[in-house]
C-alpha cells in the first residue's frame, strides 16, 4: 500500500500500489477532470506531484508530447508506487471548451 495525500484539498488515503492517481483520486473523493474518461487523450486530469515525484511510474511518451511542464503529470497515466504528495493542476476554462 501507498499514502497518497492531495495537499491542496486536505485528503489523504492508502491505495494498492500500481493504482492510477486518477483512480486514487476517485475513490478519495478529489475532484479532477478526466473528460476522456482516462484513455490519456484529453490531458485535463493534470497533477503536479510535490512530494516523492520518483515514487510515480516513469513520463509516459503521450504525456511528453502535451508539454505540461515541470512536474506535472496525467492522472490517468501516473502510477502510485510509493508515497506521494499532489496537488490538482487547475485546468483554464478556456481550454476545457
Ligand atoms: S483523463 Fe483524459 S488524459 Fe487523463
Amino acid at each position: 500500500m501507498a499514502k497518497v495525500v492531495f495537499l491542496d484539498q486536505g485528503l489523504r488515503a492508502e491505495v494498492p500500489e500500481g493504482t492510477t492517481v486518477l483512480d486514487a483520486a476517485r475513490r478519495m473523493g478529489v475532484r479532477i477532470s478526466s473528460i476522456c474518461g482516462g484513455s490519456g487523450t484529453c490531458s485535463t486530469c493534470r497533477v503536479s506531484c510535490v512530494v516523492n515525484p520518483e515514487n510515480l511510474s516513469p513520463v509516459e511518451p503521450l504525456e511528453i508530447a502535451y508539454d505540461m511542464g515541470p512536474g506535472v503529470r496525467l492522472g490517468c497515466q501516473a502510477h502510485v508506487r510509493g508515497d506521494v504528495g499532489l496537488r490538482v493542476v487547475k485546468i483554464p476554462k478556456a481550454v476545457l471548451e
